[in-house]
């Protein structure tokens, strides 16, 4: 295929969502958030009240599970509907991720998730952010950035974006919990996350989003 791919992957909280979403409005190409795929078979999984240690359940919950992203034309927000109800919210908890995770590490439920990634490739063209983006999803993408910060840093901007909220957190419990999700997506057996190897790393701690979206567009030809 001719349509350019960039990919953006790195742990949670290292600012790949934000940095995505920019970056693709900037090029006016189209955006995959990879995450919200597995948190939405996660949100399902939970309303289906299905146990997250019953690997078959969560294999066909993964195909039965219709997912839809609604860009708001006035905000440029994503809605994210999971068979056919708004979870865009529920979506973005911690326990939703830990779902995700949990979901993430099972073979057949990636397998099953390639394709619907890979339809987002459309012209003019995509930036696809998530864990294996570079590495399995898209490898023949063009461009690619993996993006990390410390693991504090990365705790600290997840707590400013719950409080925001009015989520109540404590910094150190959102550490805790960063460390064990980065601990199971790196050691996990499929897909672990790992940059690709022509991948462009760039650290993003202390640098503010402008400035990384900088450094991100300066890898892509003029646009
Ligand atoms: O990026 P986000 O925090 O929304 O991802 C939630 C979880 O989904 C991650 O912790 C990871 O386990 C899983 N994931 C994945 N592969 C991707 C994107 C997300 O395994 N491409």
């Amino acid at each position: 295929e001719h349509v350019p791919v960039l990919t953006i992957d790195g742990p949670s909280g290292s600012g790949k969502g934000t940095i995505s979403r920019l970056v693709a409005q900037r090029l006016g190409w189209h955006y995959l958030d990879s995450g919200a795929i597995y948190r939405a078979v996660g949100v399902a999984a939970g309303w289906g009240d299905i146990d997250l240690a019953d690997p078959a359940a969560l294999v066909r919950c993964t195909f039965d599970t219709k997912i839809d992203f609604i860009e708001d034309d006035e905000s440029r927000e994503l809605r994210i509907i999971v068979n056919g109800l708004d979870a865009t919210d529920e979506l973005r908890t911690e326990t939703s991720g830990a779902a995700a995770s949990a979901i993430a590490a099972i073979p057949e439920v990636r397998a099953a998730l390639k394709d619907r990634q890979r339809a987002f490739r459309r012209a003019p063209g995509l930036v696809a952010d998530g864990r294996d983006m570079g590495t399995v999803i898209f490898p023949d993408a063009a461009h690619k950035v993996f993006l990390t910060a410390s693991a504090e840093e990365r705790a600290e901007r997840r707590y400013k974006q719950l409080k925001d909220k009015g989520v109540s957190v404590t910094l150190h419990g959102l550490l805790r919990e960063i460390l064990a999700r980065d601990a199971r997506d790196a050691q996990r057996v499929v897909a672990p996350l790992r940059p690709a190897e022509d991948a462009v790393r760039i650290d993003t701690t202390g640098l503010s989003i402008t400035e990384v979206v900088e450094r991100v567009l300066a890898l892509m030809p003029a646009h």
